[in-house]
This record gives C-alpha cells, sequence and structure tokens, in this order.
C-alpha cells in the first residue's frame, strides 16, 4: 500500500471520527451530536459531493468513509471552511464499515459514487460491490431505504446491475442525477474525459420472513 504523505495542517481533525475499537459500533446520535436521518458516502474521496449535499441539506446527518486519510484530512478542512456541522467521517475499510461497523437499520440514503473498477479478471473478486457488500447494505438500510451507485466502467456497471436486479431484498428505481453542484470529484474528472457514466439506484425491501 502506498505510504500517505502527512501534510502541514492548519487544522487539527475537526469531524474525522476517532477510530473505532475492534468489536465497536458507531453511535450515530452520539457522533452528530443529535437524531436525524443519516446518509453515507462509501468511497467519499475529496467530498465534493458530501460537502454540497450537506450544504443544501442541514437537516441531514452526512457520513463519508474512506481508506484514505490524506483524502478524508481535505474533505475535513473544506468542512470546516464551509461551516457545515452535519458531516462526519471516518476512515475504515467500506466492507467492514458496513458490516461490523454501523447498526442495523441506520442509514437512509447510501451513495457509491466511482468505486474502484478492479478492470482486470482476476481482480474481480475485490470489486467492492459483491454479495457480502450487499449483505451489509441490507442490514444497515432502513426499511425503504436507498442505494445510489455511479460508474464510468462499462463492465463494472452490467456487473452492479447484474448483481442488484437478481437480488429480492433490492429493487430498482428511477436513477440518482446529481445537481452541477453535486457532480462528485471523480465525476468531474471522467465528464472532462468524454467516458460516459452509468448510474443506477435501488430501493431496499425489508423482506418479512414467512410465517
Ligand atoms: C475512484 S475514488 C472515488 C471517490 C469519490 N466517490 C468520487 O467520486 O470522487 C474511490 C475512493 O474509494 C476509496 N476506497 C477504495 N476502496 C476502498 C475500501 N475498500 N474502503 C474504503 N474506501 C475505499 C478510495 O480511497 C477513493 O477515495
Amino acid at each position: 500500500m502506498a505510504r500517505e504523505r502527512v501534510s502541514n495542517r492548519q487544522f487539527p481533525d475537526a469531524y474525522i471520527l476517532p477510530p473505532l475499537s475492534p468489536e465497536a459500533r458507531l453511535d450515530p446520535a452520539t457522533a452528530f451530536g443529535r437524531q436525524a436521518p443519516l446518509e453515507v458516502d462509501i468511497g467519499c474521496g475529496r467530498g465534493r459531493f458530501l460537502l454540497a449535499r450537506a450544504t443544501t441539506n442541514p437537516g441531514v446527518n452526512f457520513l463519508g468513509v474512506d481508506q484514505l486519510l490524506i483524502r478524508l484530512r481535505k474533505l475535513d478542512r473544506r468542512a470546516v471552511e464551509a461551516g457545515l456541522a452535519n458531516i462526519r467521517l471516518l476512515r475504515s475499510e467500506a466492507i467492514e464499515t458496513i458490516t461490523t461497523r454501523i447498526p442495523a437499520g441506520a442509514v437512509d440514503t447510501c451513495y457509491v459514487f466511482f468505486p474502484d473498477p478492479w478492470p482486470k479478471r482476476r481482480h474481480h473478486g475485490r470489486r467492492l460491490v459483491s454479495p457480502a457488500f450487499l449483505d451489509g447494505l441490507d442490514c444497515i438500510l432502513a426499511p425503504a431505504g436507498v442505494v445510489h451507485l455511479a460508474t464510468d466502467h462499462a463492465d463494472y456497471f452490467a456487473a452492479i446491475q447484474g448483481i442488484l436486479d437478481r437480488d429480492s431484498r433490492f429493487v430498482r428505481i428511477a436513477p440518482f442525477q446529481p445537481t452541477e453542484a453535486e457532480e462528485t470529484d471523480f465525476g468531474l474528472i471522467f465528464r472532462a474525459q468524454g467516458l460516459a457514466v452509468g448510474r443506477c439506484s435501488y430501493a431496499h425491501r425489508k423482506l418479512t420472513p414467512a410465517t
């Protein structure tokens, strides 16, 4: 893994949550200091999307998750500069986060924008959107919670839709279209390169066990 450069920071970490101890789950009410709907951006990167959403939705709590601290620190600084109080950031691995760190039923909306495509066939097992990821989503999403996904990679997009379309716990809904202000950092890059972007969204169907 590449070593992270430690930058000279003007701000201490403001919204980056302390690492969770091995068995601990996040308590959103404590982390945000209030009860509010929770939206989670998995692999939030530098957070252009999260900053825009948090600005226009002050009544919603936004959790950004990424494994790269250097990206979270840039986002943290921007959130402070923007005076946003409804963002929290967690440095954590995505699958571990949704399967063991976020409480069941806590998430109203989950965003997965431009996950690493792992284009080589022998690396497909590393792709984020997988059966384990869907099990995690099934756990953390509230009933009727939704997940929005986007990728520039046509093969991965087909795989994402296939795995979600086959899973009866999720039902396809109209794809989420970001506003100009909400386009992610990578979305802007891919648009500038003229790449087509696939977008799809699914609602969670809490299945009631047969009696
Ligand atoms: C291609 S970037 C997209 C960032 C952002 N969503 C955007 O659209 O600008 C993928 C992001 O996911 C993060 N990431 C990749 N694999 C991850 C994992 N297993 N757990 C947590 N974050 C991950 C990377 O650090 C990176 O910030």
